[in-house]
């Protein structure tokens, strides 16, 4: 039985199998549409998502199957004291698949040592994010025709984004790749990330606070929210949260096939204005997560 708990639990060569199946599903919808009939997706989410919770559902709901789950820790027992790994041996009762987002960094990974069925990491902490890398890697190959040789700018919240961490890691493993990491100081790039996956796999990089100097150089721009949800102190936060906005001046300089990326939900770092530059790719991303989740389920299901 597989897990995915982390994006590195894929391989290279399974990550392209994705996006194949999920290429497959966007030309034939059709031919998917009943894979999963009578299987069961519990979405168990303790922390807030519109998103993920929902293009898993919508995932499910295209292949066939059916959707259980709650979307608030307070909906469930866990508001009784129930611990995470008691509720995911009552849910493997029940569902032939879990996808489950945590506040707690490793809550996934503790779930996946107690449950008889595939469990999905669907966000933990500020630690992971590995299906909103799927929807990030299924957009970069949809508009750039694949991952070699690519400028990275990853802007914001680089300390705390989990969608960051998730996406460096998968970037890593192909060739020519360069990040541009910019954020203010207090919301660097952690070093374990920076040591044990950028500087291990002897990938050039550049960390900066200046997002307007380093947009000629792009050929992807990730932009991130300042993730108010994990700061200890509310001044902090305010003080860093409006560190970029990205306007269309700031993109006069950028190239003309400028991939501009967002997981979103986005607060104020992208104005709405940018929304109709032919660049900005960030509601592509959404739909594309819905494609790469019915792949994923289809793999973890082990259907055919
Ligand atoms: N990108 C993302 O994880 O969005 P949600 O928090 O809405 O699921």
């Amino acid at each position: 039985m597989r897990n995915l708990i982390d994006i590195l639990d894929l391989s290279t060569d399974e990550i392209n199998q994705l996006i194949s199946t999920a290429c497959d599903i966007i030309e034939n919808p059709n031919k998917y549409a009943e894979k999963c009939k009578r299987k069961k997706l519990a979405t168990l989410f303790f922390e807030p998502s519109t998103r993920t919770r929902l293009s898993f559902e919508a995932a499910m709901y295209e292949l066939g199957g059916n959707v259980i789950g709650f979307s608030s820790s307070s909906s469930s027992s866990t508001a009784k004291g129930e611990s995470v790994s008691d509720t995911i041996q009552v849910v493997s009762c029940y569902a032939d698949i879990i996808a489950m987002r945590h506040p707690k960094e490793g809550a996934p990974m503790v779930a996946s040592m107690v449950s008889s069925v595939p469990i999905i990491n669907a966000g933990d902490g500020g630690h992971n994010h590995p299906t909103q890398t799927l929807a990030d890697l299924l957009t970069i190959y949809r508009e750039k025709g694949g991952f070699d040789n690519l400028t990275v700018g990853l802007c914001g919240d680089l300390k705390f984004g989990r969608t960051v961490h998730s996406l460096i890691n998968a970037l890593s493993r192909y060739s020519g790749i360069k990040f541009v990491l910019i954020s203010p100081d207090e919301l660097k790039l952690p070093d374990y990330v920076v040591n044990n996956v950028i500087i291990k796999n002897d990938i050039p990089y550049e960390e900066t606070t200046d997002l307007i100097s380093a947009m000629p150089n792009l050929d992807i721009l990730y932009m991130t929210r300042v993730q108010k949800e994990r700061f200890f102190n509310e001044q902090d936060y305010i003080r860093l949260k409006d560190s970029y906005i990205l306007t269309p001046d700031k993109l006069e300089n950028a190239k003309a096939d400028l991939c501009i990326m967002h997981p979103l939900p986005r607060v104020n770092e992208i104005s709405v204005a940018v929304d109709k530059d032919p660049r900005a790719c960030y509601f592509k991303q959404v739909l594309n997560g819905k494609y790469m989740r019915m792949a994923l389920i289809l793999k973890l299901l082990e259907v055919s």
